[in-house]
């Protein structure tokens, strides 16, 4: 059999698809979702939630809800009055169990699975009452964030948010399935690990049992990965919780999940087609999204940075930046340009009737503080071929029709430039102003799907902060083989063996190949200033392992939330976590972080400072 079916065998067999006899219980013998006109005459007993009830003359109708679906019931006065007064009382989200006939509905609703039927209700058995819910539970609910966020358990009950979680439950199950078909080995790694220096900052837990010492949760299973190659496992992976005390946004959260992945004896080339070969798969089988057959592209980080100011651009619509300094520095008296040490733009089609207005909504935009840009030339194509522009009076016609002729704008077009003194700054702001269009434009449909991968990332970043170079992935990336004479000379120019991948701008992956090799981790440590003593107490496990036959390897980790939302269409990755915490870090439901007992630091040795107690 081939492998592809295996999969699918598998898939099907311990997938999400219904099996009636599981759901039935000694308490229900349908759920809500599963009754159809061909049950009609049936006896059945359900189980589940008041959603909302209605009194119609002598009869009351109550939405049933449980996690299948919803089913109409309906209590008659004329025929058991008793029954009926019963059902009056009962509040939305009481928990109900009901004997009775399943028949067809006089009034159809053809937009519920459940809708052709109603349930003639016999005997009413009140399992549970409920307090009136602080929000409606409903696909369009009145919660705001935070009440949503405090009462999450209520929330979950809302079908587009449980249906998010049974999406990451089909996720998990084709990542297993896949991976499990390629000879990985799923395997788990400790959370309570030591503190490593470098990436993000670490949160940590003190040991009792070791008064003044500190455990850290892992920000990824990075170098416990790569001993699992050193001990022979060849294939590994983890759907494993990461945790970094990061500032938060929409697609960050101190708390997340990486299917982490490593291999041994690969090159670059074998874990980009592993990976691409897994992302079409989950593509396929969990989104019904058909990637074909064609390799991702893959842009190398500069090009990246030059054609799109970001190092996950968003390839779903075109507007690449044009590089503008030939035309427009020092060819008339704009003293901006003509200070500038970057100057782009990108083309809006068809937006040359943009009014004062929209144009005034664009600069204060590029103007805002996240953005951070000091203002906004932008330049209109007429009818006629002709440019108007907001810097008209520093250049000449000719220099203006030059502009248009760089930029290939036709017609109707909008060309929007910003320049700046810092390239790489103004990149990111243009970047900003791309993504903005493509939104206005409705050029980022999340219907659809486009992926590639960033290669060649320089190895380093510098910082100012610190005054150092920093691994811009992680200290254990290698450099490229071409590139590794450079890191004695000119290591901010040495390229990694590292890639990223990219889907509609959002990262959902990255990865490397590792060093194995201790003296090129030893000079690796010296470029990012470790003194070797540093080194050696900080990662000394790692490369003393590596003096033991290391093979070759390399790995990648997935974003699982990111990629649940994106299957998902979520603006936040919040919403396909089951408790996730706000933007301050905080779990508003289980109101965490808090204070702890002082009994419990005094048993652990710590102290508050004055001003925390
Ligand atoms: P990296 O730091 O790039 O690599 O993380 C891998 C992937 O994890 C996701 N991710 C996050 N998702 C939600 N919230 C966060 N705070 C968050 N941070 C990262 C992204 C990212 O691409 N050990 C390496 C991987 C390797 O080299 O094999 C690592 O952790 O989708
Ligand atoms: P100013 O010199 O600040 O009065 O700006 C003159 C015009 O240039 C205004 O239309 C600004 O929006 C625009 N402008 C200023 N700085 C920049 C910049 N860095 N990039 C693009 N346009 C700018």
């Amino acid at each position: 059999m081939d492998r592809a079916n295996t999969v699918r065998n598998r898939a099907q067999r311990y997938g999400t698809t219904d099996s009636k006899q599981v759901k039935t219980t000694m308490y229900r013998s349908k759920t809500c979702g599963e009754l159809r006109i061909s049950n009609a005459g049936e006896q059945v007993t359900l189980a589940g939630w008041v959603q909302r009830s209605r009194k119609m003359g002598g009869m009351t109708f109550i939405d049933l809800r449980d996690r299948y679906g919803i089913t109409q019931l309906v209590f008659n006065e004329e025929q058991d009055a008793a029954l009926c007064a019963q059902a009056n009382k009962l509040g939305r989200e009481y928990v109900l169990q009901v004997k009775g006939t399943v028949s067809e509905r006089y009034a159809k609703n053809d937009k519920m699975p459940t809708g052709d039927i109603e349930i003639l209700v016999s005997e009413l058995n009140v399992l549970n009452a409920s307090l009136t819910p602080p929000f409606t539970i409903e696909e369009h609910t009145d919660g705001g964030d935070d009440l949503r966020m405090k009462y999450r358990y209520l929330d979950i009950r809302r079908e587009n948010v449980r249906a998010n979680l049974e999406l990451r439950h089909k996720f998990c199950i084709a990542v297993r399935n896949f991976l499990d078909s390629k000879g990985f080995l799923e395997i788990e790694t400790p959370v309570l690990i030591g503190s490593t220096p470098e990436g993000a900052r670490d949160f940590i837990v003190p040991s009792r049992m070791n008064p003044g010492q500190f455990y850290a949760l892992p920000q990824s299973p990075q170098t416990l990965k790569q001993l699992l190659m050193v001990a022979g496992i060849d294939r590994y992976f983890q759907i494993a919780k990461c945790f970094r005390d990061e500032d938060l946004r929409a697609d960050r959260q101190p708390e997340f999940t990486q299917i982490d992945c490593e291999m041994s004896f690969v090159t670059q080339d074998d874990i980009i087609s592993t990976f691409e070969e897994m992302a079409k798969y989950l593509f396929k089988e969990v989104r019904g999204y058909d990637l074909g057959e064609q390799p991702f592209l893959r842009l190398s980080w500069h090009e990246a940075m030059r054609r799109f100011g970001s190092d996950k651009p968003d390839m779903r619509f075109g507007m690449e930046f044009v590089e503008l300094m030939d035309v427009l520095k020092g060819s008339g008296s704009f003293g901006v340009f003509n200070d500038a040490a970057y100057i782009g733009g990108i083309c809006a089609e068809g937006c040359a009737h943009y009014t004062r207005k929209q144009l005034d909504q664009l600069t204060d935009f590029v103007k805002s503080p996240q953005i951070g840009a000091k203002g906004l030339v932008y330049a209109r194509v007429g009818e006629d071929g002709s440019v108007k522009s907001s810097v008209d009076k520093f250049y000449t016609p000719e220099v203006l029709s030059q502009l248009r002729d760089t930029m290939q704008a036709k017609p109707g077009d909008l060309i929007l430039i910003l320049s700046g003194a810092d390239a790489m700054k103004t990149r990111k702001q243009l970047c900003e102003l791309r993504l903005e269009m493509g939104q206005r434009l409705g050029l980022r449909d999340k219907n659809k799907f486009s992926l590639l991968w960033v290669v060649d990332f320089p190895m380093f970043e510098w910082s100012e902060e610190e005054g150092r170079l920093l691994a811009m992935h992680h200290p254990f990336t290698a450099p490229r083989p071409q590139d590794i004479p450079m890191l004695d000379t000119d290591p901010a120019s040495v390229l990694a063996d590292a890639y990223d991948m990219v889907c509609n701008g959002v990262e959902v992956g990255g990865g490397s190949i590792r060093i194995h090799d201790a003296e090129l981790q030893a000079k690796i440590f010296k470029v990012l200033g470790f003194t070797p003593e540093r080194a050696q107490e900080q990662f000394g496990f790692l490369m003393n392992a590596f003096k033991y036959g290391a093979p070759p390897h390399g790995g990648l980790a997935y974003g699982l939330d990111r990629w649940v939302s994106l299957f998902a269409g979520l603006d936040s990755i919040r919403d396909c976590i089951a408790f996730p915490k706000n933007n301050s870090g905080r779990d508003v439901m289980l109101d965490a972080p808090s204070a702890v007992d002082p009994k419990q630091l005094d048993e652990l040795k710590i102290s508050l400072a004055a001003d925390n107690e």
